[in-house]
């Protein structure tokens, strides 16, 4: 099982970044969490701040799911929605926070109608979450 991961803008800063709304973990600590406690998955993690970086990774990606936090790419890039739909890859839209219990502008997704599921608020947990999912799916 191949999954590949994928997080956008400003989520290197996890730790950092406003702790109260997205943990005091790192991107590297979660990633990490996330290939030992699924020691079978092969992963490929990404993050990039860039839209035409994320785009140009997408056309590439040879994996049997993806899991993506579009972070702020989520409310504004219908370029990253195109190329997530331009491969043949079922895909799971996670956020760490609850995006709709914050400002409206974040309460629209250019993806979530796309998407496989949505699962945001949990923390780093969605991306396990996600995983778990994936996995019990797959052995049916
Ligand atoms: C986020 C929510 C987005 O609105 C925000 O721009 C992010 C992170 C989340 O994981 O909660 O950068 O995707």
């Amino acid at each position: 099982m191949k999954i590949t991961i994928i997080n956008g803008p400003n989520l290197n800063m996890l730790g950092h970044r406003e702790p109260k709304i997205y943990g005091t973990e790192s991107l590297e600590d979660i990633n990490t969490e996330l290939q030992t406690n699924f020691s079978d998955v092969r992963f490929d993690f990404i993050q990039s701040n860039s839209e035409s970086d994320l785009i140009n990774f997408i056309h590439t990606i040879k994996a049997d799911y993806i899991i993506i936090n579009p972070a702020a790419f989520t409310h504004t890039s219908v370029a990253i929605r195109d190329a997530i739909n331009s491969i043949d890859i079922p895909f799971y839209e996670v956020h760490l926070s609850n995006i709709f219990t914050r400002e409206p502008f974040r309460q629209h997704s250019f993806f979530s109608d796309k998407a496989k599921a949505v699962i945001c608020g949990l923390g780093k947990e969605g991306y396990a979450s996600a995983v778990r999912h994936i996995i019990h799916n797959s052995k049916r």
